[in-house]
C-alpha cells in the first residue's frame, strides 16, 4: 500500500468506557470515583486549616466544593451527559468547544462511559480544579499536594543516591570519555523512565514512591524494556554536539509527576546541560492540578526547595544548581494550558499554533509518561505493529522521544508478534507498570 493510502485510511477507534470489561470502563467505574472520593476526604480533612486561614468563609467554600465535587462523582457513576464548563478561566471556550464538537458527532449526547476515555478522564481533573476555583478563597488549594509531598518524601533515599550519583560524575564531566558518558547517558535515562511507575493515578493516590535503589534497579529492569531507542537519542545528540558546537542545543521535557520522577527527570537534565550535550532545557508541566500527581510550577519549585534545604550534602548541591539553572536561564519552565486540554497531540498545531512552534524550536523534545503517550498517539487502538511515526498522526514538531512505562492499553511500534507473546504470557502486561519503553521519531 502507498505511504498517502495508508494516511488516509480511518484512525482506529478511541478507548472508551463503553467497551464493558476494558481498562477504560474499569478506571471510569472504579478508580475515577475513588479519586473523587478522596478529593472530598482532603478538603474534609482540612476544614480547621480553612478556618484558620479564611475564617468563616473558608468553611463555606470547603462545604460548597465538596457539594460540586459529590454531585461530579454521581453524575460520572450514573454516565450522565457531560456539561460546560463555567468557571472562566482561560481555557473554558476551549473546553466547550470541544463538547460542542462531541455533541455533533452522535444523536447521543457526550456522556462519561460513552465518549472516549482520553476525554472524560481530563475532564474529570478538569471539574475537579472548576470546585475549587468557583468557590474562592480556596481557589488555588492543590488537593493532591498533599499525596505528591508524601511520594517525594518517601523516596528519599533513591533520592540521595541519585544525587550523590550525580555529583560525583559531574566533579569529571570535562574528562569522560565518550564511552562512559554513553553509558551514564544510558543510565539516567533508565532511572528517568522507571520513575514513571511511581505515579498516582494509577495508585488511586496511594503511596508508590521509589523504595528501591534507582541505579541498581537499572540492571534488574533492562528485559522489561520493550523498545529501546536509546542509541538513536545518543547519534542525535553526540553529532550535534560534535558538528554544532557553536549553536544552541535546546531539548524540552514534557513533564510527567512530581515526586521521585520529576527528581530522576531533573538529575537527567543537569547531567545533560553539565555534559554540553545539550545547552538550554525547557520543561512543560500542567498549570492546574492534573492525575492526581502530575508537577505544576509550585511542585518545581517546592521540589528545588526541599533539595537545597536537605541534610545531605548532595541533595542541597542539586538543589542549588537547579535554582541557579532557573535564574540564568539554561533551564526554562512553561506551563502552556494544551497540557490540561482533553485534546490528542495531533490537534496541537490548530488548537495552540503557539505552543506547537514553540516545541518546533526543540532539537530534541522527551515525552514523559503514560498520559503523554496516549496523547501522542491519539489513545487509540492501533495494531501493536504500526509505526510510531503513523501513530502521531502528522504530530511532528521536532525529533521525539516517549519514556513510557505502560499503564494503559495502547502500544504502538512492537515488532511482529511480540504483543501477542506478551498477551499469551502476560495478560496484564500493558497497564500493570512493569513494561517500558524508550520510543524516538526522527521526525522527518
Ligand atoms: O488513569 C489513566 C492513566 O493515564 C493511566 O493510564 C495511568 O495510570 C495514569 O493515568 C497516568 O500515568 P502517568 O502519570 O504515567 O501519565
Ligand atoms: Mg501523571
Amino acid at each position: 500500500m502507498s505511504k498517502m493510502a495508508t494516511q488516509m485510511s480511518p484512525l482506529p477507534a478511541s478507548l472508551a468506557g463503553k467497551f464493558k470489561g476494558s481498562f477504560a470502563y474499569n478506571t471510569i467505574k472504579d478508580r475515577l470515583p475513588l479519586i473523587l472520593t478522596k478529593v472530598i476526604d482532603t478538603l474534609h480533612r482540612h476544614k480547621n486549616e480553612f478556618f484558620e486561614e479564611y475564617g468563616e468563609k473558608g468553611i463555606e467554600a470547603e462545604k460548597k466544593a465538596i457539594a460540586y465535587l459529590s454531585k461530579l462523582r454521581n453524575e460520572l457513576q450514573t454516565d450522565k451527559p457531560l456539561i460546560a464548563l463555567s468557571d472562566n478561566l482561560p481555557d473554558v471556550t476551549l473546553w466547550n468547544q470541544y463538547l460542542e464538537y462531541h455533541k455533533n458527532l452522535s444523536n447521543e449526547p457526550p456522556s462519561w462511559f460513552q465518549s472516549p476515555w482520553l476525554y472524560t478522564e481530563c475532564y474529570m481533573y478538569r471539574r475537579i480544579h472548576e470546585a475549587l476555583v468557583q468557590n474562592p478563597p480556596i481557589s488555588n488549594y492543590d488537593v493532591f499536594k498533599e499525596e505528591k509531598e508524601h511520594g517525594f518524601f518517601e523516596s528519599q533515599q533513591a533520592i540521595i543516591i541519585l544525587s550523590t550519583h550525580l555529583q560525583e560524575l559531574l566533579k569529571n564531566i570535562k574528562d569522560l570519555d565518550e564511552k562512559i558518558l554513553k553509558e551514564e547517558l544510558f543510565r539516567l535515562i533508565q532511572v528517568s523512565l522507571w520513575g514513571n511507575k511511581c505515579d498516582l493515578s494509577i495508585s488511586a493516590g496511594a503511596d508508590n514512591s521509589q523504595k528501591s535503589n534507582p541505579l541498581q534497579s537499572v540492571e534488574e529492569l533492562k528485559s522489561f524494556i520493550l523498545v529501546d531507542h536509546m542509541e538513536k537519542l545518543w547519534s542525535l545528540l553526540i553529532n550535534k554536539r560534535k558538528m554544532d558546537m557553536q549553536t544552541a542545543t535546546r531539548l524540552d521535557i514534557v513533564l510527567d509527576n512530581a515526586g521521585f520522577e520529576l527528581t530522576a527527570d531533573l538529575v537527567l537534565a543537569d547531567f545533560l546541560l553539565s555534559s554540553k550535550l545539550v545547552t538550554e532545557i525547557h520543561f512543560h508541566g500542567k498549570s492546574i492540578p492534573w492525575y492526581v500527581s502530575d508537577t505544576t510550577k509550585r511542585d518545581v519549585n517546592w521540589t528545588i526547595k526541599q533539595m537545597q534545604s536537605a541534610n545531605h550534602k548532595w541533595m542541597s548541591r542539586c538543589g542549588v544548581s537547579w535554582e541557579g539553572y532557573m535564574e540564568k536561564g539554561a533551564w526554562v519552565y512553561h506551563d502552556h494550558l494544551f497540557w490540561t486540554l482533553p485534546h490528542a497531540f495531533c490537534s496541537m498545531a490548530q488548537v495552540t499554533p503557539d505552543l506547537y512552534a514553540e516545541l518546533q524550536k526543540s532539537n530534541l523534545i522527551i515525552f514523559k509518561g503514560d498520559l503523554n503517550y496516549r496523547k501522542l498517539i491519539g489513545d487509540r487502538k492501533w495494531e501493536f505493529t504500526v509505526p510510531f511515526h503513523q501513530a502521531l498522526n502528522n504530530f511532528h514538531p521536532a525529533p521525539l522521544c516517549s519514556l513510557r512505562t505502560l499503564k494503559c492499553d495502547v502500544q504502538v511500534g512492537l515488532k511482529s508478534g511480540q504483543g501477542e507473546q506478551l498477551t499469551n504470557t502476560e495478560p496484564e502486561w500493558m497497564i500493570i507498570g512493569k513494561y517500558g519503553i524508550i520510543q524516538f521519531d526522527a521526525a522527518s
